[in-house]
């Protein structure tokens, strides 16, 4: 079977886009291939954190996968700190990719020059060897990334293929696969750009765990148009398009379809405020069910962490017997 590994940084919350664009499609796709997801705290750490935060971000974002539909009996979701395999093998992937391909990560110069007078870790620079890290271990046929991801695949199927001809074959060649293509969920109140938990204003976006009060404030308060008339139209109509685009994605038809329904912007609105919250209250009530329980949440992640560990160490230990590192009995 397949195997495929998407991973997810327990930073800021998760919105509307993010469900619709990305975890709704793992959900739906954990019984046809075997799929390992990943927390990736230690990849947070690149940037400086507040003490104490990201721990509960883990847990709260693992509430948030079992809550969308994650079963963890089939879908193995599990810690990336938890595994210390993934700093062990952090280390072997570093010692295999060189400077001068870290130095040309479009990722790390955005990022720097972004940064500016802050602090640069080592970790920024290093990142792309974590992450071939968190890849080669699961021997991930496939890993589904958005475009800005794809050079951090590219380097890893170079990492893997350079310590193959050196040690001989140890490591899956992985590829970079478009995801099964979700809505593209737009900002309510700048429908030309992505929804997006990075946006200095938040008001026009939909976080999964936000109040049905406040979900139909947003919607109330989406950007339309000066026109009066409802039609699926991204380009002329990007604000009407966008809650079209949700409605569909909220209620299981296509946004044409949707359209035929309306005749008023301030009736799509409000179905669209409504579908939202028809369709997150199951996810909001799980969700809080579970962060009740910490034991069973925990034991849900300690499950996968358990599979994780036992597909990672064996990697761990091919690549150590690869390179000929002395046994340690
Ligand atoms: P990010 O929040 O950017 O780390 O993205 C996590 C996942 O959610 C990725 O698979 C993205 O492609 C997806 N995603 C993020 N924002 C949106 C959006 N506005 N519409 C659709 N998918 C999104
Ligand atoms: N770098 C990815 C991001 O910023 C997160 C990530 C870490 C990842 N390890 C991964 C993605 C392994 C896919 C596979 O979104």
């Amino acid at each position: 079977m397949t195997r495929v590994l998407s991973c997810i940084q327990p930073t800021g919350d998760v919105h509307l886009g993010n469900y619709l664009g990305a975890l709704r499609n793992w959900v739906s796709g954990q019984h046809s291939a075997d799929v390992f997801h990943g927390i990736v705290d230690l990849h947070a750490l690149t940037v400086t954190q507040i003490p104490g935060v990201i721990g509960n971000n883990t847990l709260q974002l693992a509430a948030v996968l079992f809550a969308v539909g994650l079963d963890p009996d089939v879908a193995t979701v599990f810690v990336q700190s938890h595994i210390p395999e993934h700093s062990q093998m952090g280390w072997i992937m570093e010692c295999t990719v060189s400077f001068g391909e870290l130095s040309r990560m479009t990722q790390f110069k955005d990022k720097s020059a972004k940064r500016e007078a802050e602090f640069v870790s080592a970790g920024l620079f290093t990142y792309p060897a974590l992450q071939a890290a968190d890849i080669l271990l699961y021997d991930a046929n496939e890993v589904p990334v958005g475009d800005d991801q794809r050079q951090h695949i590219e380097i890893t199927r170079d990492i893997a293929m350079r310590f193959n001809h050196r040690f001989g074959e140890t490591f899956v060649i992985p590829e970079a696969v478009t995801p099964a293509s979700g809505a593209r969920v737009m900002d309510l109140l700048n429908p030309t750009s992505k929804m997006s938990k990075s946006g200095a204003d938040d008001s026009g976006v939909i976080y999964l765990l936000d109040q049905p009060a406040i979900i139909e404030k947003k919607f109330k308060r989406a950007v339309t148009d000066s026109e009066t008339e409802v039609v699926f139209d991204r380009e002329r109509k990007p604000g009407v398009s966008n809650l079209l685009e949700i409605l569909a994605a909220a209620t299981g038809t296509n946004p044409q379809k949707a359209a035929e329904t309306y005749t008023k912007y301030g009736e799509l609105k409000s179905a669209s405020a409504q579908a939202v919250i028809a369709m997150l209250e199951p996810i909001q009530l799980r969700y809080h069910e579970l962060l009740s329980d910490r034991g069973e949440l925990m034991r849900m992640l300690h499950k996968g962490n358990i599979r994780a560990r036992e597909v990672a160490s064996a990697t761990l230990s091919r690549a150590h017997r690869a390179i000929g590192l002395l046994e340690s009995k």
